[in-house]
């Protein structure tokens, strides 16, 4: 479960997020939307303690961000920072080796390699391990990502927009990836996703960010309607059900 209670944080004097208060159940893929500049990152930067909580408290299985130790934590959650950029000199299979470092801090042995190959196996990666990753397509690259921290083999794994830039096959096969790590391997996801249609169709809850506040969270079905897009947005989508799910037509 992921418990937060009264966060505020404050970036150059600027209140970024203001008094959020959320509970995720463990297991099941939760999207964060909103529109830019909403908070989604700040507030995912800071459940895996990339950044200092300032006000309020967060637990993430049972350990509180801030009164756990770091390596402690990295067992725990997995994190992909919107926009991660490493290395392009860097080779796949090292690349998804990075998220064993917790496990074997700097002496892999046996049970990383097999860790690693997994993930290379599970994302469809094998054939690709040796490449570097600038000879990969955009949609390859962030399937990478995806592994590395799929092979740090936390129960809780934060993906910030990993559908970037993606092409609608590429997004698809990455979201049911996604859906699969919490579906087969148990894992509890929160993922930041700017299309609402890949949000309602591949995930369990919605979390909804406006101006540093959830505004409204639920079943896709619950959530997602023309009013709340005109309010949170500012923009008048239309929503059709289809197949039992929201839509948005733009
Ligand atoms: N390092 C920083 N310095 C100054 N302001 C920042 C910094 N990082 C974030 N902010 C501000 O904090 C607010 C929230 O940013 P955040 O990145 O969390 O939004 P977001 O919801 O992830 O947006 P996006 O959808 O564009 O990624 C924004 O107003 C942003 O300008
Ligand atoms: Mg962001």
């Amino acid at each position: 479960m992921i418990r937060i209670e009264g966060l505020h944080h404050q970036i150059a004097g600027a209140e970024v997020l203001r008094g959020i208060d959320l509970t995720l159940p463990e297991g099941g893929v939760t999207a964060l939307i909103g529109p830019n500049g909403a908070g989604k990152s700040t507030l995912l930067s800071l459940i895996a303690r990339l950044i200092r909580v300032q006000r309020g408290r967060i637990e993430i299985g049972g350990h509180v961000v801030g009164q756990t130790r770091d390596r402690d934590l990295a067992r725990v959650v997995a994190v992909l920072a919107q926009g991660a950029h490493v290395s392009a000199r860097l080779r796949v299979a090292e690349l998804v080796g990075f998220g064993r470092y917790p496990w074997h801090l700097g002496r892999p042995g046996a049970a990383d390699h097999a860790a690693v190959d997994a993930a290379l196996e599970r994302f469809d990666l094998t054939g690709l391990r040796h490449r570097f990753l600038d000879e990969l397509s955009g949609g390859q690259r962030q399937r990478a990502f995806v592994a590395m921290a799929f092979a740090q083999d936390t129960p809780y794994l934060l993906l910030d927009e990993p559908l970037n830039n993606l092409d609608i096959a590429a997004a698809r096969d990455l979201m049911t990836l996604v859906r699969g790590l919490a579906d087969e391997a148990g894992r509890t996801v929160v993922i930041v996703l700017h299309d609402i249609n890949y949000a309602t169709a591949f995930a369990d809850r919605l979390v909804v960010l406006k101006q540093g506040q959830v505004v409204a969270q639920g079943a896709p079905g619950e959530v997602v309607s023309a009013p709340l897009l005109a309010d949170v947005f500012g923009t008048a989508a239309r929503v059709e059900q289809i197949d039992g799910r929201p839509v948005v037509l733009v």
